[in-house]
């Protein structure tokens, strides 16, 4: 059982976590947990856990899609002092968070397809959508939401994306602990937050190509309004993914959904 009191137990952070926000069920942790922060004085570090979700949103306008009992929806509420076009970093420390505890606690070979998709053997088992909301009289403040497919079997999602998702539980075949998971999460996201927030970019930049499993592959890349291919050659100063096209010349892509083309 995911609960409060067990997670409080292992985890203990100085920003994220002060207060600690647990529902049953919810529409989406990012609706609900900019809500609470409309309400809060300084909403920084707030963490917002469902058990499940009815309205789980993923990027691009998709749904998430949040049985009960078996995977974590989470949101945690973050006011960065970094300049806008620095804000891709925030995802990036959050998938390294998320994919190093995932190796660490399972073994498994969790890799980060960009910007922000959590692969297990070339399948999605995590995401991160991180929406921004500002208002003329408060500072921008980011919903950091994360949804990890921990003990879902593949028969509670939609036949069409049956073939690119998986689960820990599928890839380790054993059920894995949500409050551990959770708890190492929080902590490992603290301490990545704490280094950018110093200006250690380039360490965390470091650390994302190291998990990565997209630069120096064969790619497409679904923008708004057309689709590129070409080979991912690496990540720019504000964290786009920068792609050599046929042609010779370098396309840099500050949002999109990219494929791994299998050579
Ligand atoms: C993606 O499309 O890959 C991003 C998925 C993000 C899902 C998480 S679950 C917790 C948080 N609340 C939401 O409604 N979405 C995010």
């Amino acid at each position: 059982m995911l609960t409060k009191e067990k997670l409080q137990h292992i985890f203990k952070g100085d920003i994220i976590g002060k207060e600690i926000l647990f529902y049953e069920s919810t529409s989406s942790t990012n609706e609900t947990a900019f809500e609470i922060g409309r309400e809060r004085e300084d909403p920084e570090g707030i963490v917002v856990i469902a058990d499940t979700q009815t309205c789980g949103k993923g990027r691009m306008g998709r749904n998430w899609i949040s049985p009960p009992g078996v995977n974590l929806y989470f949101t945690v509420l973050l006011r960065p002092h970094l300049p806008l076009e620095e804000i891709q970093f925030i995802t990036f420390a959050t998938a390294v968070a998320v994919t190093t505890v995932i190796r660490e606690e399972t073994g498994l070979q969790a890799g980060i397809k960009w910007p922000n998709d959590i692969l297990i053997n070339g399948k999605k088992a995590g995401g991160i959508l991180v929406e921004m909301k500002s208002s003329r009289e408060r500072m921008g403040i980011l919903a950091v939401g994360i949804g990890i497919n921990v003990n879902m079997s593949l028969n509670s999602l939609p036949e069409e994306i049956r073939t690119d998702t998986t689960s820990l539980n599928i890839e380790k075949r054993e059920d894995i602990d949500r409050v551990t998971l959770l708890g190492k999460i929080l902590t490992e996201l603290e301490k990545g937050y704490k280094n950018l927030l110093k200006g250690n970019k380039g360490a965390l930049i470091t650390e994302w190509l190291r998990l990565n499993s997209t630069i120096g592959n064969s790619v497409k890349v679904r923008m708004q309004d057309r689709t590129i291919s070409g080979t991912a050659e690496g990540i720019g100063d504000r964290g786009e993914l920068i792609v050599r096209l046929s042609s010779g010349k370098t396309e840099s892509v500050i949002a999109g959904d990219v494929t791994i083309i299998k050579g």
